[in-house]
């Protein structure tokens, strides 16, 4: 894949998500040229104009605009987080048959513009558009990516933050699977600098602390009608990992190949990130549990695959 040198950041949908995600963007200074594409062009020129006002203080300059489909012949990035949301009481998998109609319009538009990059989903249920994603754009696997688990991880490892009174950043620890009730939390692995982290766990205090991630999102959009700073933040650090080629690892969507001995399906697993977009999936040493659960995760992901393409 010829790798275009450019920064340049398409980002499709401006609701909570996308606009949290573009001011993440713009005042972590990771791209240099941001497009913003919506249905509602008043509300994304205004959201452009609003973020321009801001560019002074930025840590470095970005070039930002309102645009249409046409902008991403040249994206090194497109971003999707265009779709129906959550509502209160929803589960992201209520919003399934919804948001694969609208994607296969999006995707279309996306690919007849020449694009030839890397395309980053974000849109709910994100496994299953992910993979509607890569089916619909007919780019290699390694450049259809889901934000998958990044949010679910941060949050796992913020709450053991708490737990164990040390930086999430110095906590290690992955929920895999689901971005959704299906989730599966890692305790086998999580530690702090190779300190386990599960034997200082009761098994009530661990089921506590899985709950509190998996049940999140439906607590702030009870609070608040959605939630999108976590994931523009998670969101944002995918888009530097690609854009400064860091070959670092994250919790992304990634499509199985036989890891897991699974094929077929977008779930959140740790892969190395560079330019070239999911370089490797990182392939977890699971416990017999940890296995059970994720098969049951991978399980709901494809059954509902089944339904919408067989
Ligand atoms: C959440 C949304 C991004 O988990 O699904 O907050």
């Amino acid at each position: 894949m010829k790798i275009t040198l450019g920064n340049k950041v398409v980002l499709i949908g401006t609701g909570a998500v996308g606009s949290s995600y573009a001011y993440a963007l713009m005042n972590q200074g990771i791209c240099d040229e941001l497009v913003l594409v919506d249905l509602n062009e008043e509300k994304a020129k205004g959201d452009v104009m609003d973020l321009d006002h801001g560019i002074v203080y930025a840590p470095s300059p970005i070039n930002i605009k309102f645009g249409s489909y046409e902008e991403c012949e040249d994206a090194a990035i497109v971003v999707i987080c265009a779709g129906a949301a959550q509502k209160p009481g929803e589960t992201r998998l209520d919003l399934v048959s919804k948001n694969v109609k609208i994607f296969e319009v999006i995707v279309e538009k996306i690919m007849d513009s020449g694009f030839n990059g890397i395309l980053l989903v974000a849109t709910n249920p994100v496994d299953i558009l992910a993979y509607a994603t890569w089916k619909f754009s007919g780019l290699p696997k390694e450049r259809v990516i889901g934000s998958g688990t990044v949010l679910d991880s941060a949050r796992f490892r913020y709450l053991l933050g708490k737990e164990f009174d040390t930086a999430p950043s110095s906590v290690h620890g992955y929920i895999i699977g689901e971005h959704g009730d299906s989730q599966v939390p890692v305790w086998s692995l999580a530690n702090i600098s190779g300190t386990m982290l599960a034997p200082q766990l009761s098994e009530d205090r661990q089921l506590e602390l899985e709950i509190q991630v998996r049940d999140a999102a439906y607590k702030i959009i009870e609070s608040k009608g959605a939630t999108y700073y976590g994931i523009a933040m998670g969101l944002a650090r995918i888009t530097k990992a690609i854009l400064k080629n860091e070959n670092v690892v994250l919790p992304i969507g990634a499509l199985l190949d036989g890891e897991y001995g699974q094929k077929d399906v977008y779930i959140g697993v740790p892969s190395v990130i560079n330019r070239r977009g999911i370089k490797n999936i990182v392939e977890l040493s699971l416990d017999t549990n940890e296995f059970e659960k994720l098969f049951k995760s991978i399980k709901t992901l494809k059954d509902i695959q089944t339904q919408i393409w067989e």
